[in-house]
């Protein structure tokens, strides 16, 4: 093989593999699509308030949450368990879905701090921007941002949280780069996520579906 054909070659098996990592996304992008109007009955784990509640966050405030922000509610676990997050904070939330961790990062922070989130998908990040004006939670920023290429400039945050995203991501390496960077110096991750403790079945590792599972 020529060195043309070998360049050739491997422009054709990059543009492939761009074009997995984009139909991958795109199964993500519709499945929270329908989450992001309610989680009921699309995982195998407990949802909405129920999740919540299972997953220890503090019962006042999920009493405070409307009943919009907590129907799309779909973490894994509760990052707010693992280090306090005070007054003042600047938190980002990776995978903000439909806005019930960053309300809760929110009313952390108060005022004198501030919430980012980002999510890669359109219909949950209007549903979170609507949640949180709903909430009256004014000092917060919510983008559609894949978190693989984070908008944000370097050592902004003091505390990155995620609550069921990385798993989510094709390229975790860059995900976790972004993380450190975005993070200031002595800044911390706190996320929940969902690990692969056997090798895939050959079935499940090729599906799309299995993604978001
Ligand atoms: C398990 S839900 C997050 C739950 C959320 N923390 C809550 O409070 O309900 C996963 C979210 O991650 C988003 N997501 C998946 N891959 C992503 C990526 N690469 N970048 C940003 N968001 C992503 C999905 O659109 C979905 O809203």
């Amino acid at each position: 093989m020529c060195r043309l054909d070998q360049r050739k070659q491997g422009v054709e098996e990059t543009s492939r593999a761009s074009k997995n990592l984009e139909e991958i996304r795109n199964a993500i992008r519709n499945k929270y699509a329908g989450v992001s109007l309610s989680a009921s009955g699309k995982f195998q784990y407990p949802t909405g308030q129920d999740g919540a509640t299972a997953l220890g966050y503090d019962p006042a405030i999920i009493k405070s949450a409307a009943a919009g922000l907590l129907e799309s509610f779909c973490g894994v676990g509760n990052p707010f368990s693992l280090g306090k997050i005070g007054h003042g904070d600047v938190v980002l939330d990776l995978g903000c879905g439909a806005g019930f961790d960053l309300f809760v990062a929110g009313r952390l922070v108060g005022e004198s701090g501030r919430v980012c989130g980002v999510d890669l998908t359109e219909q949950m990040v209007e549903r979170s921007k609507k949640n949180l004006a709903d909430a009256n939670i004014s000092h917060v920023e919510i983008r559609k941002v894949n978190s693989e290429h984070l908008p944000h400039k370097d050592a902004s945050f003091d505390v990155v949280i995620s609550n069921g995203v990385i798993n989510l991501s094709p390229n975790k390496n860059l995900c976790f780069q972004e993380i450190y960077r975005v993070l200031k110096p002595g800044g911390r991750l706190q996320f929940a996520d969902v690990v692969l403790e056997h090798e895939m079945p050959a079935d499940l590792s090729g599906s799309l579906e299995a993604w978001s599972q």
